[in-house]
């Protein structure tokens, strides 16, 4: 866990005044102040072998990564000698070059179990779906291929703040240094500042004269038509990185709606939405619906098949089975963005990023007897460990850090937010 990230977060001294009206956030009383210099010091140490948790990071356990389930699936599928070896029909052994948008089974199988997760009425058709290697790749992939920043069409990159630092420089390298705004999160997570980005929106639609689609797509015009958007947003709606909080069901579909009107694409790193504390698949069943995302209100309010919709679900297996498999996937409200991004030069050259680690964990994801998936299994394990360790942090929290000392998020994710005093 990483539950102190205070260079993350916007003007700290606003927010306790806010957070105290807020019932998910915890306060709790003084009993020791501890000597932070101390301790922060240490624990930004890579030196330092203790048995201190570098509570600047937010990698999994060893322990907790899907290891043996990892190694029985490996051995399943490459002591397999039925797999085709490099057919265009059918999957392709894990050895070979992938298809562009990755193994047809395994996009069908993933869009069956992320239905079921999502609790969606029907799967999600695997043309929607792109296989990445993780969602850092998808995130660079769709800048590259569905923005132009540098041709001017594309006119800015929004990210709600506090931000996963690491999504910056994936903006910078796309070319929008310059054109990147922050806007803030209300201070209990589940809004946004929708008036400073309305602004923003109708100052740059009303701003210089804008290039059109066509003289924007010359410099990089391919054979196939390219998705681009006027603007991007970028945000982790559900149990964030940094703050842990989740955007209300009203604050997604407000976004979705503007975002059709403005026509901005939403990408949204959806990565630890599988992470739900009160609703891990090892409950036998889900208290309460998952929490719908921006890509399938975005289906709801209707998106016909041939057009690109406004929404990028941006997913990944790092933290479920273990950041090490490069494995991810994004999926569009239609099939046009996946598409696009299948067909991008890389994929077609290479074949999709993730061939090798995609094949085995295709094995994890098919039901098995008794209708169990090995994945529910992992996941579960990891939900029953993160609950337990969030409980931990908070009570360590209570005992040991000042008065007044303000907690969001633990619900679900790897990610709590505190505040002492004026840093986070
Ligand atoms: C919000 C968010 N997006 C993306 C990533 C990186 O994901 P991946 O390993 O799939 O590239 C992280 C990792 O911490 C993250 O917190």
């Amino acid at each position: 866990m990483i539950p102190l990230l205070r260079h993350l977060c916007p003007s700290a001294r606003t927010i306790p005044a806010i957070v105290s009206q807020n019932p998910r956030i915890t306060t709790y009383p003084h009993h020791r102040v501890p000597n932070f210099e101390f301790k922060r010091t240490i624990m930004a140490s890579r030196e330092v072998k203790t048995s201190l948790i570098d509570f600047m990071r937010g990698h999994p356990s060893t322990e907790l990564l899907a290891t043996s389930e990892m190694l029985a699936a490996a051995n399943a599928v490459l002591g397999s000698p039925d797999l085709p070896q490099d057919s265009y029909d059918e999957d392709r052994h894990p050895l070979h070059y992938g298809p562009d948008l990755g193994n047809i089974s395994f996009r069908r199988e993933l869009g069956i179990w992320s239905a079921i997760r999502y609790g969606l009425k029907s799967p999600t058709p695997p043309e929607m779906i792109n296989l990445t290697s993780g969602a850092s790749n998808g995130l660079s992939k769709a800048l590259e291929l569905f923005t132009n920043p540098i041709g001017g069409y594309t006119r800015r990159a929004f990210i709600l703040t506090p931000v996963y630092f690491l999504a910056c420089p994936i903006f910078q390298d796309a070319g929008f240094s310059n054109l990147l705004t922050a806007i803030p999160l209300t201070s209990c997570g589940t809004s946004l500042d929708f008036p400073t980005l309305i602004s923003h929106l109708n100052s740059s639609s009303s701003s210089s004269p804008q290039p059109s689609l066509e003289s924007a797509i010359s410099p990089v015009k391919s054979s196939i038509p390219k998705p681009l958007y006027r603007h991007v947003l970028y945000c982790v709606p559900t149990f964030s990185n940094p703050t842990g909080t989740t955007l209300s069901l009203s604050s997604r579909t407000q976004l979705v709606k503007l975002a059709r009107e403005h026509d901005i694409l939403l990408i949204t790193d959806d990565v630890y939405d599988f992470l739900d504390y009160q609703n891990s698949p090892s409950k036998q069943q889900h208290n309460t619906p998952a929490i719908k995302r921006l890509v399938d209100i975005d289906r709801e309010l209707g998106v016909n098949p041939g057009e690109k919709g406004n929404t990028l679900s941006n997913c990944s297996f790092s933290k479920i089975l273990g950041p090490g498999v490069r494995c991810g996937w994004v999926e569009g409200a239609t099939g046009v963005l996946a598409d696009a991004m299948g067909r991008s030069g890389a994929n077609h050259s290479g074949g999709t990023p993730c061939q090798f680690s995609s094949t085995i964990i295709h094995r994890l994801l098919i039901e098995g007897n008794g209708g169990r998936r090995v994945i529910d299994d992992v996941i579960g394990n990891i939900c029953t460990a993160y609950r337990r360790r969030a409980e931990l942090l908070k009570d360590a929290i209570g005992r040991y850090w000042p008065e007044g000392t303000e907690v969001q998020g633990g619900d679900g994710g790897v990610f709590c937010m505190g505040q002492v005093g004026g840093w986070v």
